[in-house]
């Protein structure tokens, strides 16, 4: 059993498409067992993105994850980091499979409607910053 961090991005929360999209991996039979709406800080968008602090596009990056609210959720399920990357896509919309999130939704690099964990040591770092043991259900 894996489980995977899915942060959806405030391009996808000012059109209305936060549910649109989680229903996307409720479909495929992963199994949501945290969730939670938070307007992150500099704080926890600067540790989320850690790995991308020397990277050009850091701070506008940090400044558009905070510019509204977001919703963040935990799925779990058998190889969920695979079936998670499938179902969402390449980083770049333009570049992501036909019928996958980004593609379907993503409007740039940027904007790309969704965050997800890529792997399970950094998935487990990642849920730890957004969710509480309590707040992660077992059912
Ligand atoms: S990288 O550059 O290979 O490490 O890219 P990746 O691991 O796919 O994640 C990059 C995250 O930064 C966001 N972002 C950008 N990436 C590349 N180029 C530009 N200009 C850029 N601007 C923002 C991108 O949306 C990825 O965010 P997450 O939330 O991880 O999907």
């Amino acid at each position: 059993m894996e489980r995977c961090l899915i942060l959806i991005k405030p391009d996808a929360m000012k059109r209305n498409l936060a549910t649109t999209i989680l229903s996307r991996f409720e479909s495929q039979g992963l199994k949501m067992t945290a969730l939670k709406m938070l307007h992150m800080n500099n704080v926890l968008a600067e540790r989320h993105y850690a790995v991308h602090t020397e990277k050009p596009f850091f701070r506008d990056l940090i400044e558009y994850m905070t510019s509204t609210p977001i919703v963040a959720a935990v799925f779990a399920g058998e190889q969920a980091l695979e079936k998670i990357s499938r179902i969402v896509g390449a980083t770049n919309p333009v570049k992501a499979e036909p019928g996958t999130i980004r593609r379907d939704f993503g409007l740039d690099i940027t904007q790309n409607s969704v965050h997800r964990s890529d792997a399970p040591e950094t998935a487990e770092t990642e849920i730890r910053l957004f969710f509480t043991k309590d707040e992660i259900f077992d059912y």
